[in-house]
């Protein structure tokens, strides 16, 4: 009974990498042009739940979103807006904060890890985050939401959430939103380890490509990425034991929009000597447009700011009816 809608978000909270482009840009770009209504949000309101410089905090938004753009997020298909712009958010969350349960929040485990040991010295909005969350996505009555694993608990949650609240006030009203699982395919991996994500934490600049490295440094890091020493097979699971191996043709393949079967069907029996430099030569011709057109971006900040403007103007066309009609469910 709800119309398809897919929301997401990303935190801006620092440097951009292939990981976020292959696992959330590309294809939150890929669902736009499918045609379903798209509304994807950079979500400061979460990225200050930990200490954010705030001249920082204001650039990387900003950056994030020039990113989205010259990801092929097309503003004029997709809502594209900045969270602390829509105060729907939250006043929704509040809400929220009174239907979920102590014992719901403290299960998450994405608050024990991000807490540490410490945990009587983390913000209260980093344990109401999941909550925020929920509003996030349920002050659209979103139905579909493109999630990677560490988020899929949270997401669980939004739907405990979407349903306790119809049981409580007996209505039908908010959507018990699907999740849109990444595919391993999309899980990029360190350069340095394909073990381990690649990851804005990561202390070593060369186990990620930035979307903001240009065609140099990109080819520089994959000539210098982690392999082995044997040639490629022809078949997927001659990859299964050789994570470096399998990470560089997951990302040819997801950069090529190919599947591995096809990347292998025509790489097997290639040592890397003669696969790195194809596979530079196509992270340079995917990736440097990127770059250089989020620099050009960077440069006139009125047009970004003015981007996220109208966003949050149509993002709040369809939050305020929502919220207002939960207040009215609940008696305000
Ligand atoms: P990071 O892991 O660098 O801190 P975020 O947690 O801010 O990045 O992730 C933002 C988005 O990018 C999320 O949708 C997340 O699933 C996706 N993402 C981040 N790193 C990767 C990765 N290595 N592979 C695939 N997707 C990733
Ligand atoms: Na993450």
């Amino acid at each position: 009974s709800f119309a398809p809608r897919v929301f997401s978000g990303i935190q801006p909270s620092g440097d951009l990498h292939l990981g976020n482009y292959l696992g959330a840009m590309k294809r939150f770009v890929d669902m736009q042009n499918t045609g379903i209504e798209t509304v994807y949000c950079m979500v400061d309101l979460h990225a200050i739940t930990v200490w954010q410089d705030p001249a920082k905090l204001k650039h990387a938004t900003r950056e994030l979103c020039a990113g989205f753009i010259a990801s092929g997020l097309d503003p004029a298909k997709s809502i594209l807006f900045n969270q602390s712009q829509v105060p729907e958010h939250s006043q929704l969350a509040w809400i929220f904060n009174c239907v979920a349960r102590m014992g719901w929040m403290q299960r998450m485990t994405q608050f024990k890890d991000k807490a540490g040991k410490n945990a009587q010295n983390a913000s209260l909005g980093l344990f109401a985050y999941p909550a925020l969350m929920a509003a996030d996505i349920l002050v659209y009555h979103a139905t579909h939401v493109p999630v990677g694993d560490d988020q899929k608990q949270h997401l669980e949650l939004t739907r405990d959430i979407a349903t306790k609240f119809n049981h409580d006030f007996g209505v039908d009203f908010f959507p018990i939103t699907e999740p849109v699982i990444e595919g391993t395919a999309t899980r990029v991996m360190s350069l340095r380890d394909g073990s381990k994500k690649m990851s804005k934490s990561d202390p070593s600049d060369a186990s990620r490509l930035n979307m903001t490295d240009d065609a140099d440094t990109i080819a520089k890091k994959i000539r210098k990425a982690k392999t082995d020493p044997d040639a490629l097979p022809s078949e997927a699971k001659g990859l299964e034991a050789r994570a470096d191996a399998r990470n560089l043709i997951n990302i040819y393949a997801a950069l090529a929009d190919m599947t591995v079967e096809e990347v292998l069907r025509d790489v097997g029996g290639k040592q890397f000597s003669e696969f790195k430099p194809m596979l530079a030569d196509l992270a340079v011709a995917k990736l440097a447009p990127i770059s250089t057109e989020m620099a050009r971006l960077m440069n006139d900040t009125a047009e970004i700011d003015k981007i996220l403007g109208d966003g949050a103007t149509r993002a709040r066309a369809i939050a305020a009816p929502i919220l207002a009609k939960t207040y009215d469910i609940v008696g305000m």
